[in-house]
């Protein structure tokens, strides 16, 4: 939550803060500020709303080096008062992350005189460097008498007065980096939005701090100046832009089939899954007695499916967990789990601190992880990295995909090292696997139908999905995926339970989504279906090959793609995709940056 960017330079630090701030802003887009410095002057710009309305604001002089952020608020509405930079005394700073005690803080400092301006905990943190900062001993003494006394996750690109034209970072469980560019130096929350200057990049790694000047680097730890080490990003600029799409949903959507298999293709040898180049193999199951998946959102629902094909194919108990409840509410028993992380951006704050749990209670934990160095893949025993490239829109789509490929796999991969599934069963699996990117393929080449669909749902102020078993945990996805980008108010329910209850908000018109894939469960989703007709229902039924007649089956019918179940599942899942994205458009919403929502959500 929250991007922040800083450059100190030759060129233009105005241009480069705001390009980098667009890059971020699905971190957050409640409003957007930078902070700009030279020898003589200081300028603040800050605006409610996106990045793109800090082109208006007027600034006067050249400057080449400034701090930048764009805000997902958590300590105070929405406003120019509460976006950042923030400025107090001799210190200006912006700030990724939330700082549990600035309340006790805020007091101690307004009793020594300090009058604040905004309602955020970021203020108080600014107010409490200007503290230790008497101006005469440098920065990073200050820097580090008040992080002793700050508690909760941040990082910080600060400035200094008497110290124009440098730049200092440092980071406590939120994500920093430090690129190393052509005409400067760069810091940002994450790679993406230094990819227009450098592929060079280092992480700070916690209680390390960094103080950059136009071309050079200097690096401290509490043990004093030492070397980071530098790395090649092989991410290209280009992979980051929309590519001629409206929407960055759709360019992801539409990247699937090679995610997918950039993902899968170096686990598969002799048609078989192998994780051996990930550090996992057979001995890593050893006195496993039961498996943990964790993760938040869609990364949950990635869990649940992933926990069913780990039961089914290795028979070995596993459950998904919501990260947030993991932490506080784990199970009772840890010993002999084996924890499974899941998580594209690698920094989702209660994902983290289930890792950190699980590790504590002395628990491999493997990581799925999209983006490299993230603080989960670096905390994890082992890291499956999906190699779906960078994902933009909010509502995550490839990656998705990407990790559901890797937990098909990884089953299979459990089930014959347990010996609970043979070769020639485990091959047949594979292939299906292996076919699922042409599948895909040939639904994104011919969608019309789903645009269709969308007509109709277009108007609805609610919709409910129904399935069983791993359809009801695509339900899940798809009413997360229409809800959040369409704000139409979908509810995904296990078929059988719509009886005990919710059926009696079933009326004329109301869309019910049937999903069934799981053929031995088809004949009940279907009366299931009925019912919901028979009380009015609009109702819609994603079918694999069946016998049934189209009029046997739901209103409107799609038909699902592949000669497996996971193709099936696959192609399901894409059209849950599109028909949210064409919902969302035909409603004129924001696709790509939902209201009140960010990316990558770095606070509990
Ligand atoms: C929904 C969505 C979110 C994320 C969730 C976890 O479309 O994108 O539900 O899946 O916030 O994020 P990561 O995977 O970064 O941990």
């Amino acid at each position: 939550m929250c991007g922040i960017v800083g450059y100190t330079g030759t060129e233009n630090a105005r241009k480069i803060l705001i390009e980098g701030l667009k890059i971020l802003e699905y971190r957050g887009y409640d409003s957007a500020g930078i902070g700009l410095v030279s020898e003589t002057d200081f300028q603040l710009a800050r605006v409610k709303g996106r990045v793109e309305g800090l082109n208006e604001i007027r600034i006067n002089g050249e400057f080449t080096c400034g701090i930048g952020h764009t805000r997902w608020a958590t300590h105070g509405e929405p406003s120019v008062e509460n976006a950042h930079p923030h400025r107090v005394g001799r210190v200006t700073l912006v700030h990724n992350g939330i700082i549990e005690n600035y309340q006790e803080l805020k007091k101690e400092l307004e009793g020594e005189g300090v009058v604040f301006n905004s309602q955020t905990d970021t203020e108080v943190a600014c107010a409490l460097f200007d503290k230790y900062y008497d101006g005469s001993t440098h920065p990073c003494v200050a820097i580090y008498k008040a992080i002793s006394r700050l508690k909760g996750s941040f990082a910080f690109a600060l400035m200094f007065k008497g110290y124009e034209g440098r730049l200092f970072g440092l980071r406590h469980k939120s994500p920093l980096l430090v690129g190393k560019g052509k005409t400067g130096m760069h810091l940002a929350s994450d790679l993406t939005a230094l990819l227009p200057y450098t592929d060079t990049y280092t992480l700070l790694e916690e209680g390390e701090v960094v103080e950059l000047r136009a071309s050079e680097s200097i690096f401290y730890s509490y043990d004093g100046i030492y070397d980071p080490v530098w790395h090649h990003s092989s991410l290209s600029y280009e992979s980051c832009k929309k590519g001629g799409y409206d929407h960055y949903m759709l360019k992801e959507i539409n990247e699937q089939p090679e995610a997918i298999e950039k993902t899968i293709s170096p686990r598969i040898n002799g048609g078989l899954p192998d994780f051996s180049s990930d550090g996992i193999t057979k001995e890593l199951f050893d006195g496993i007695k039961c498996v943990h998946i964790v993760g938040c959102g869609s990364a949950y629902n990635v869990g649940l499916i992933g926990a069913r094909l780990i039961e089914e194919h290795a028979k070995i108990s596993a459950s998904a967990f919501v990260a947030s409840e993991y932490r506080y509410s784990p199970p009772q028993n840890m010993q002999g789990a084996l924890v499974i992380a899941i998580s594209q951006s690698g920094e989702t704050a209660d994902t983290l601190a289930s890792v950190r749990y699980a590790r504590l209670c002395g628990c491999p934990v493997i990581s799925v992880i999209n983006a490299r160095e993230s603080s989960i893949a670096r905390e994890s025993s082992r890291i499956i990295y999906t190699h779906a490239g960078p994902e933009i829109a909010v509502a995550t789509t490839k990656c998705f995909s990407a990790q559901l490929s890797i937990m098909y796999l990884f089953s299979i991969f459990m089930g014959t090292c347990k010996g609970r599934l043979t070769d020639a069963t485990a091959r047949e699996l594979t292939e299906g696997m292996l076919r699922c990117s042409s599948t895909i393929s040939r639904r994104l080449k011919g969608a019309g139908e789903l645009l269709e669909l969308s007509k109709s749902l277009s108007g609805a102020s609610s919709a409910f999905f129904i399935g069983r078993g791993l359809d009801y945990f695509m339900c899940l996805e798809g009413a997360l995926k229409l809800k959040e980008i369409s704000y139409i108010n979908a509810q995904a329910y296990q078929a059988g339970e719509l009886k005990h209850g919710t059926i009696s908000l079933i009326e004329n018109g109301t869309p019910v989504i049937s999903l069934m894939t799981e053929k031995r469960l088809f004949d009940k989703t279907l009366s299931n279906l009925k019912e919901t007709k028979s009380r009015g229902a609009s109702t819609v039924c994603f079918l694999a090959k069946t016998e049934k007649s189209p009029q046997e089956c739901g209103d409107f019918n799609i038909f699902l793609k592949g000669n497996s179940f996971i193709e099936s599942l696959f192609d399901q899942l894409v059209c849950l995709q599109l028909l949210s994205y064409h919902v969302a458009r035909l409603r004129g919403c924001d696709i790509d940056k939902p209201r009140n929502l960010a990316k990558s959500v770095t606070v509990e």
